[in-house]
């Protein structure tokens, strides 16, 4: 009897100690879920889904989106085809101030088209070969020349002095034949041209039509693809750049060019991501797969590059 009452307080201080120890490991635990990502996430209105798919981001993705207020638009993005998380701050900075939507905002951040044409401009990673991109933000240097030149007979073109890339021209070859078998001729109007070519040409426009207008037809020296011996003009016989796309070989090559390594470079309605007016007669050799896929999922090869060929 005597030794059962001396036991009482021991168990007492026990559980007291107990206790304590609960609340400590329990207060710490609640502490340190506080500095989680998925309780400030969870905090700012993120649904559970929502977080999952947040926690697979990078630490300067999270620590950015915990910096913002609730933002709608997070997981729609995340969702979209050509999402990029390095560009997330961006989308949603430029969907806050424009009324474009998701896809479009997605298209113009990763290729850069937030910014005025010809600013925040890159030298073009000559690397890349056929996948190198020339455009208003990426430029050759006046002396860039491609050492793989050949000279395309004038069988093929008008005018003795055009010049593309050999791999250019080998697919060229393939797609002039099969449009022969169709009775249909493709004619080579342009290609190389060299950096003081196209300061001519561009010259030529901008004191004819005004800057502006110049602008959307033809490209600046340096960022003309024209440089890289990689893209050709094509006509037919009796077309003109304003009626080819009312002639056959043109219906012909929206169909096939894809299947050559050919692409419509400037298509129709893509001028906020090319910055060109559509051009029916520019196509640019970029290989087989790319074109392919261009072609199947109709995006532009600015689009095409930012999302599979440049690496940050
Ligand atoms: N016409 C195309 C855009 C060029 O000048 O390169
Ligand atoms: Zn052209």
């Amino acid at each position: 009897m005597k030794r059962k009452l001396k036991m009482k307080p021991i168990i007492v201080l026990l559980f007291i100690v107990a206790l304590i120890a609960f609340s400590i490991i329990f207060a710490v635990r609640t502490i340190n879920y506080h500095k989680t990502y998925e309780y400030k996430l969870l905090k700012l209105g993120y649904s559970k889904e929502d977080v999952v798919e947040i926690e697979k981001m990078k630490d300067k993705t999270k620590d950015y989106l915990i910096s913002i207020e609730y933002n709608k638009n997070v997981i729609p993005l995340i969702n979209e085809k050509y999402f990029l998380e390095k560009n997330l701050k961006k989308y949603i900075e430029y969907l806050s101030e424009n009324g474009r939507d998701l896809k479009d905002t997605v298209a113009i951040i990763n290729v850069g088209a937030d910014n005025e044409w010809y600013t925040s401009t890159k030298k073009t990673d000559i690397s890349k070969n056929e996948l190198m991109l020339t455009n208003k933000f990426y430029s050759l240097d006046n002396t860039y020349n491609s050492d793989n030149m050949v000279k395309v007979s004038k069988q093929y073109s008008y005018g003795d002095n055009q010049m593309v890339t050999s791999e250019t021209f080998d697919a060229f070859l393939s797609m002039f034949k099969a449009a022969k078998n169709e009775n249909l001729t493709l004619i080579i109007n342009s290609s190389y041209r060299s950096y003081e070519d196209q300061e001519e040409i561009y010259n030529e426009y901008k004191n004819t039509r005004g800057e502006e207008a110049a602008n959307k037809i033809a490209a600046k020296a340096g960022f003309s693809e024209h440089q890289t011996g990689l893209s050709i003009d094509i006509q037919t016989y009796g077309s003109s750049a304003k009626t080819f796309e009312e002639f056959d070989e043109f219906k012909w090559l929206q169909d096939n060019a894809h299947k050559y390594g050919f692409i419509l470079r400037y298509p129709k309605d893509k001028e906020y991501l090319t910055g060109y007016e559509y051009e029916s007669w520019h196509y640019r050799y970029v290989g087989i797969e790319a074109a392919t896929y261009i072609y199947e999922n109709n995006i532009t090869f600015d689009e095409y590059y930012a999302y599979f060929v440049e690496k940050d």
